[in-house]
């Protein structure tokens, strides 16, 4: 059984849905998931998982939450990944999903694999929640 952990930062419930989708997707496939707002994730519910799926809205001007989620992925700047399979997801206002594309470098700098995407403008759709639903699924294979 895969060990699958879900971290994100939600304000609005954009990202939340989203999360939840993911979440259902890995579970339906039989992985074991611990999800967690990224203000209660510690680095251990990442380095102890065998993949994990990030999320945040863009905020800031086009950037990743920045009180919680950027720490918390910058504590992974020095920690051997090995290629530990991330999905990332979120929702934009305006940016049209860059904050996704500048996050998805930072993290394969750090030694990511990054096996999905999914940016979403506000609230997500039904078929992108089937699309966050796969992503889930990706993970726990
Ligand atoms: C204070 C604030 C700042 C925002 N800044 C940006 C931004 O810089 N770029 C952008 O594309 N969207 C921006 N948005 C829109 C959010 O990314 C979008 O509403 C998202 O769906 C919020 O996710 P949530 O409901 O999970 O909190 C901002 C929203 C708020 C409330």
């Amino acid at each position: 059984m895969k060990n699958i952990a879900v971290i994100y930062w939600s304000d609005g419930g954009n990202v939340e849905v989203l999360a939840n989708s993911i979440i259902k997707g890995a579970e339906g496939e039989g992985a074991k998931v611990a999800a967690k707002h990224v203000q209660d994730a510690k680095v251990g519910d990442v380095t102890s998982a065998d993949a994990v799926a990030f999320g945040s809205p863009s905020l800031d001007n086009n950037k990743i939450e920045q009180d919680y989620m950027a720490p918390f992925i910058k504590e992974f700047k020095l920690i051997p990944l090995q290629g530990k399979k991330v999905v990332l997801f979120g929702s934009y206002g305006w940016d049209e999903g860059k904050f996704l594309k500048d996050w998805k470098k930072t993290v394969e700098d750090y030694g990511f694999k990054v096996v999905g995407e999914l940016a979403v403008k506000e609230a997500p759709t039904d078929d992108e929640l089937k699309k966050a639903e796969e992503l889930g699924k990706l993970l726990a294979k």
